[in-house]
């Protein structure tokens, strides 16, 4: 599957809300590229930060195993369901974060990495 992605901060930093409809095209007109904003494919077998990682970016992680939250994503549009042991409250996981170490989308999809530095899971790292 494909997916589409843009890094929290670059977000935060324009002021621009994981709500916000248009989003991704805000993206692509600001031509932010690099490990800002692009698209990678998801192979079977394979958690969203292992596709990741295979295509070089360096996303956050620490654990690789469910129990940090330091590898979240928020996924904009897509599936991607979450295996049933998980650190996230379901709170979160109902606001569309999920884990990218212990998972991956079944659909095509647009998600928000490195969303560790949103406040409701910066709270929860510390
Ligand atoms: Fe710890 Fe994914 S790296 S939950």
């Amino acid at each position: 599957v494909k997916v589409e992605f843009l890094d929290y901060e670059a977000m935060e930093s324009r002021g621009w809300q994981l709500t916000d409809d248009d989003l991704f095209e805000k993206a692509a007109d600001d031509e932010l590229g690099g490990e800002t904003h692009g698209y990678f494919y998801v192979e079977e077998n394979e958690t969203l930060l292992e596709a990741a990682e295979d295509e070089g970016y360096a996303w956050p992680f620490a654990c690789r195993g469910g129990a940090c939250t330091n590898c979240a994503v928020a996924i904009v549009d897509g599936e991607m369901p979450s295996p049933a042991s998980h650190i996230l409250p379901k709170e979160l996981h109902d606001r569309g974060i999920r884990l990218s170490c212990i998972a991956a989308p079944t659909t095509d999809a647009r998600i928000v990495y490195n969303v560790k530095h949103l406040p409701a899971i910066r709270d929860l790292l510390l």
